[in-house]
């Protein structure tokens, strides 16, 4: 019998675009006699709609003619089968039955945890990353904290809140300052470099922190590095194990990697390309002992944040000393990082069936783990206030 697999993307995120490209890329490679595909795509206004011409981007150019044919759903749970219903009109409908979702979505509001809570709390098994580890993928500052607890390379930096600054901007300018300039201002929420930016001298800074907390409450600083090599390392597993895919080094036009190069094909070109337009050399051009080295701390990344599935961690090397700093992880890599795989061997149809096989046993294993009691300690109690021991509070 085939697996039913329903593959969730869009959402409320910058980058809902890019994961409708990652998705549409990887329903097309998904094997078809191993599994029946449901795409399952969150609009903007984080509507849910499913629907075959999903899996057609052209129907992305008209959202009127989208929401018009596709079915508008939620995701219930009824005896022990998960089901996409559709909720118009008087009558529950069901729609399509699943057994693994499979959230292919890129950034806040999705990627941090937000849709990996929603799944739990259904209870159905899904690809990727859970609460925890999809969280701490996303926050900049806390990845670096936990980074530091397992001594794993950071480049030095500061953070502070958007309130902060307006309280106590002369302390933040100065601990900015100890960094040394120039330095990078990032929202520690955001993706696919949305509201970065490096300031040169600190007469720069006023107007990059501006910016970054347009988009966030959270802000970090980072000394930039100047003369850097950017690489790339996909890891595949689950506590239990990891592989590794071939390193890639990303080339941006920029002084940094730009939302323009990476899904808009450097800057002049129109229409996106998806992440296949970025400027990348596979393997990356870096000695074989600094391969391995950053193939193992991408595993210890990858154990430290408690990551599963495919995942892509991010690294800045410093030229002048071949020093490398992990950037940050990508818990759901841009075309889940397949162009990786596939010169180490795996064709995407195959990291495809590994990341499903994952998510199922992994579920398997959860689901021997007890979290729940049978017992209701509620069925003997007379309302709440005679009930001794039950002091609520
Ligand atoms: N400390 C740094 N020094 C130099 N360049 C950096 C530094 N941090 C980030 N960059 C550049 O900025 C890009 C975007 O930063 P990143 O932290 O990866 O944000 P995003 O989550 O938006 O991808 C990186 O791909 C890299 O090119
Ligand atoms: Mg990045």
């Amino acid at each position: 019998m085939k697996i039913k697999v329903g593959v969730i993307f869009g959402g409320e995120t910058v980058e809902h675009e890019v994961s409708i490209i990652s998705a549409i890329q990887a329903i097309n490679n998904m094997d078809r006699n191993k599994y029946d595909i449901i795409p399952i795509y969150i609009g903007k206004d984080r509507t849910w709609y499913t629907g075959k011409m999903l899996e057609d981007i052209n129907i992305y150019k008209d959202m009127d003619l989208l929401k018009r044919y596709a079915k508008k759903v939620t995701l219930c749970k009824k005896d022990n089968t998960y089901f996409l219903v559709n909720t118009k009109g008087l009558f529950r409908k069901d729609v399509a039955e699943l057994d693994v979702a499979f959230p292919i979505v890129h950034g806040i509001n999705v990627e941090d945890g937000t849709l990996q809570g929603y799944l739990d709390t259904i209870g159905i098994p899904y690809v990727g990353s859970r609460v925890l580890g999809a969280a701490l993928g996303q926050d900049k500052v806390v990845m670096k904290q936990v980074f530091a607890a397992e001594d794993i390379p950071v480049v030095p930096y500061t953070w502070f809140y958007d309130t902060e600054y307006y309280t106590s901007k002369e302390e933040i300018e100065k601990k900015i300052k100890k960094l040394g300039y120039p330095v990078i201002i990032k929202p520690a929420n955001l993706g696919s470099s949305v509201g970065i930016s490096i300031a040169r001298t600190e007469d720069e800074l006023e107007k990059s922190i501006e910016e970054a907390i347009e988009y966030d409450t959270k802000i970090v600083v980072e000394k930039v590095i100047e003369n850097m090599t950017e690489v790339n390392c996909s890891v595949l597993g689950n506590y239990q194990s990891q592989q590794t895919g071939v390193l890639e080094e990303v080339m941006g036009a920029d002084e940094f990697l730009s939302y323009q190069d990476k899904y808009l094909g450097g800057g002049k070109t129109k229409g996106s390309k998806g992440m296949a337009s970025t400027n990348r050399v596979i393997p990356a051009r870096i000695s074989d002992d600094l391969t391995k080295e950053i193939k193992e701390t991408s595993k210890k990344v990858f154990r430290a944040l408690n990551l599963s599935g495919v995942c892509r961690i991010d690294y800045i090397i410093d030229k002048k000393n071949n020093k490398f700093y992990v950037n940050e992880p990508n818990t759901i890599p841009g075309s889940l990082s397949f162009y990786l795989w596939e010169p180490a061997g795996k064709p995407y149809n195959e990291l495809l069936d590994d990341m499903i096989n994952i998510a199922i046993k992994d579920f398997k294993n959860r689901s021997s783990k007890t979290y729940s009691f049978e017992t209701n300690i509620l069925s003997n109690c007379n309302g709440l206030k005679g009930s001794k021991g039950m002091k609520v509070n």
